[in-house]
């Protein structure tokens, strides 16, 4: 299986120059680098909608994927919904895949399991990729709840296929799971490798429970991945790559990521 090294780069850069200046040094580390091969390794980054086009524009014809951060809950394609952004518009920016379910969007915006349903329908609906977001709180952690919080927020994905079990076609390949413990995001602590390794098997059990040709989901850790601690993940056979945050805003951190995992 292929890895994916995703980055997130959340509220950031700031201008659309530093955009630029990022994009630049990315592409640049990545042509310089002949240790690095693109084959090997997935690579996609998930800029703000505002930066979307622009981004997308500059990866043509290169093999680094665009994501959207998120998509609106309410509606595929148009509608009055002041400030959303639809699967419909992401796509026509150059969006081939989002991310669902981020923390700091179940956190900062209440996201539910109905919400995310509707937006993961929505995705599917305009042939987006999903990168579905899980991960236990802190609490929940320390409460020895991990599986039983994944399981919980993985329901989602059960919940659509049995609303349209023809989904399960364009599943495959199209949904990609990231493991993030909320208490690991941006905080320098990281869960064991052998912990991520038991909850993604866990996550990939599950997961494959739901429809046949979902096993072998592809399931990827994040939570303060970093160019010191990469290698460690990516000797494992259950992590299949990583969700960035921080990490992905350098590109000399980020490549050093990829290479951990190509
Ligand atoms: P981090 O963020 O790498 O900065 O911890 C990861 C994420 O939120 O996806």
């Amino acid at each position: 299986m292929q890895a994916w090294v995703i980055g997130n780069w959340k509220q950031n850069p700031a201008t659309s120059r530093d955009v630029d200046t990022l994009l630049e040094g990315l592409l640049t580390a990545i042509y310089a680098d002949t240790k690095f091969s693109s084959n090997c390794c997935n690579l996609m980054v998930a800029p703000s909608d505002i930066h979307l086009a622009a981004v997308n524009a500059r990866l043509k014809d290169t093999s680094v994927l665009c994501s959207a951060q998120d998509i609106s809950a309410h509606s595929a394609t148009t509608g009055a919904y002041t400030g959303d952004c639809s699967a419909q518009q992401v796509v026509d920016a150059g969006a081939t895949w989002t991310i669902l379910g981020h923390s700091e969007r179940r956190q900062y915006h209440q996201e539910s399991h109905e919400c995310l349903l509707q937006k993961m329908t929505h995705a599917f609906t305009q042939n987006l990729g999903v990168v579905f977001c899980i991960g236990e709180t802190q609490t929940q952690y320390d409460a020895k709840q991990t599986l039983e919080v994944i399981d919980n927020q993985l329901s989602v994905i059960k919940d659509l296929l049995d609303q349209q079990p023809d989904i399960t076609v364009s599943l495959a390949g199209r949904l990609i799971i990231a493991y993030e413990p909320v208490w690991a995001i941006g905080t320098g602590k990281v869960p064991t490798v052998y912990e991520v390794s038991k909850t993604h098997q866990h996550i990939k059990q599950t997961v494959a429970g739901f429809a046949n040709n979902l096993e072998d989901m592809t399931v990827l850790y994040g939570g303060s991945v970093n160019a010191d601690n990469a290698d460690s993940f990516a000797l494992d056979s259950m992590i299949d790559g990583a969700l960035v945050g921080g990490a992905s805003l350098k590109a000399e951190s980020f490549l050093a990521i990829a290479k951990a995992f190509s």
